[in-house]
C-alpha cells in the first residue's frame, strides 16, 4: 500500500486486534503512527504498538514534546489516511460533533486526508438510535465507515459490532487509493540503479535506491494497471500485485525490458541505467600493483530509446531525466532526441532526488508541462499516473 497511516486506537476489547493490523499495514508497505486514546491506552499499552510500528506511539494533545516534533498539525498533515480501530461508541459521538477534546478527535478536525472508522462495540450499543444518528453524520460527511461485521462479541451476545479483521481493514484502506484511472492497462517500469561489473567484487553504479520507480508502480497498481517492474538492485519490498523481474546490469535490463516492451501500453523509465560499462571485466581480483589504474568503458544500450524507437507496438513511453543544472533545457532535449511522449524532470544532487523521500517533478510533453512540487515520491507518483492517463490515448 505504501501510504502513511495514523492508526488511531480507541477504548474497546478489539484494540488487541490492532496490534495484528498494524503488522498487516506495515506488510502490505504502509508507514504507520499510532494515536490513542486514554480508553485505547486501558486495553493495550502504547509500547506494544510502538514496538510493532517503530515509531513513538501519540497520547497526548498538549505533550510539549510532541508539539516541537510531531504535534497534531504534522501529524494530520503527515498522514495519507487516518484509521480508526477500534472505532468505540464515544469516538463516533465525539467526532459526529466536532469535538476536539483529546489529540485523535483533533487530528481528525485538522487533516484533509480521508477519515476512516471502523466501529467496535456491543451490539446494543451499535443499533442504538443515537449511535446510529451519529454514523449517519459521518457518512454524510464522507467519513469512510468499515463495518462492524455481524458475529459473536466479546460480551457474550450475537449482532452487529464486531471489528472487521485486520486483512479487511487493509483491503478497504487499500481501496480507497485505486483510482482506476489505468484499469486494464499493462504498465512496464524499469526503477533502480544497474551494477556494471569491474571484476569478480567491484562494480560501477549510483545512488539511485528504487524508491521513484517503486512508487509509481504501487500507483499504477492503485490505478487499475497490471504491473511489471525490472528493477536493479534495491532493498525495497514489491509493492503487491506487481511482478517484479530482478536484473543487475545495464545488459540485463535492456533484455528484460525489450522482451516485455510489445505488450506493454505504457513503459515509464525511471531507472538509472549505467550510460557505461567496463569494456572486459576481469576474470579474476584486479590486484592494486599499479598507483594508477585504466578503465576502458564502452557504451550500455539506451533501452529508453530503443523501446520508443519500436516501429510496431510501441506503448507510450514516459522518460525521466536526472540533472544537476538546467534542467528543464536538458530534459526538453531529451524528450525530443528519445522521441517520448513524455518526461518527468527532477533536479538530483546533494539530497535531491537520488534516495530522498520526497521528490519534485517537472513533466513536460510536446503541447505543454506540469510543476509537481515537492511532495513524498508516492504522493507525486499518484500524480504523475494520474498525468499519463490524461495523456495516454489508445
Ligand atoms: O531511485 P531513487 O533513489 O528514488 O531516485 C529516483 C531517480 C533520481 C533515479 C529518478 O527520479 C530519475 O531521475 N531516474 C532517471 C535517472 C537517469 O538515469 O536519468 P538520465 O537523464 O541519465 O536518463 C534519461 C532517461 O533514459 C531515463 O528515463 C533513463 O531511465 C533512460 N535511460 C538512460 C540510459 C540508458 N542506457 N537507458 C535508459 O533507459
Amino acid at each position: 500500500m505504501n501510504k502513511q497511516v495514523i492508526l488511531g486506537v480507541s477504548g474497546g476489547i478489539a484494540a488487541y486486534k490492532s496490534a495484528e493490523l498494524v503488522r498487516r499495514l506495515k506488510q502490505a508497505g504502509a508507514e504507520v503512527r499510532v494515536v490513542m486514546t486514554q480508553g485505547g491506552q486501558a486495553f493495550v499499552t502504547p509500547l506494544t504498538f510502538q514496538a510493532l510500528s517503530g515509531n513513538p506511539v501519540h497520547t497526548d494533545l498538549l505533550d510539549p514534546e510532541a508539539e516541537q516534533g510531531m504535534g497534531h498539525i504534522q501529524l494530520a498533515r503527515w498522514a495519507d489516511v487516518v484509521l480508526i480501530a477500534p472505532a468505540s461508541a464515544n469516538l463516533l459521538a465525539r467526532l459526529a460533533h466536532g469535538e476536539a477534546t483529546d489529540l485523535l478527535s483533533t487530528l481528525c478536525l485538522a487533516t484533509e486526508a480521508p477519515v476512516c472508522v471502523a466501529p467496535a462495540m456491543n451490539q446494543q450499543m451499535w443499533q442504538d438510535a443515537a449511535t446510529q444518528a451519529n454514523i449517519q453524520i459521518l457518512a454524510q460527511r464522507k467519513r469512510h465507515i468499515f463495518g462492524p461485521a455481524q458475529g459473536e462479541q466479546a460480551c457474550g451476545e450475537v449482532g452487529p459490532g464486531r471489528m472487521l479483521e485486520p486483512d479487511e481493514l487493509v483491503e478497504a484502506v487499500s481501496a480507497l487509493f485505486e483510482t482506476g484511472v489505468l484499469a486494464g492497462r499493462q504498465v512496464l517500469i524499469s526503477a533502480g540503479p544497474t551494477r556494471e561489473a569491474i571484476d569478480p567484487v567491484r562494480y560501477l553504479s549510483n545512488h539511485s535506491s528504487g524508491k521513484m520507480g517503486y512508487a509509481i508502480a504501487q500507483a499504477a497498481i492503485e490505478a487499475g494497471a497490471r504491473v511489471t517492474l525490472v528493477s536493479g538492485p534495491t532493498d525495497l519490498p514489491t509493492p503487491s500485485m506487481v511482478e517484479r523481474v530482478d536484473v543487475v546490469s545495464a545488459e540485463d535490463m535492456y533484455n528484460a525490458v525489450m522482451q516485455r516492451s510489445t505488450q506493454a501500453d505504457i513503459f515509464i523509465a525511471t531507472a538509472a541505467v549505467a550510460d557505461y560499462r567496463v569494456d572486459t571485466v576481469a576474470s579474476s581480483k584486479i590486484k592494486k600493483d599499479s598507483d594508477k589504474l585504466t578503465l576502458n568503458l564502452c557504451k550500455n544500450p539506451d533501452i529508453l530509446a530503443e523501446v520508443s524507437g519500436l516501429r510496431e507496438n510501441r506503448p507510450f513511453c514516459v522518460g525521466f531525466a536526472a540533472e544537476t543544472d538546467d534542467v528543464h533545457a536538458h530534459a526538453k532535449q531529451k524528450l525530443l532526441n528519445k522521441g517520448l511522449d513524455m518526461i518527468a524532470a527532477n533536479q538530483v544532487g546533494e539530497g535531491l532526488g537520488f534516495n530522498a523521500q520526497d521528490n519534485a517533478l517537472q513533466v513536460i510533453w510536446a503541447a505543454g508541462e506540469r510543476e509537481l512540487p515537492m511532495m513524498s515520491k508516492y504522493k507525486l507518483a499518484r500524480e504523475l499516473i494520474q498525468l499519463i492517463a490524461e495523456h495516454y490515448s489508445h
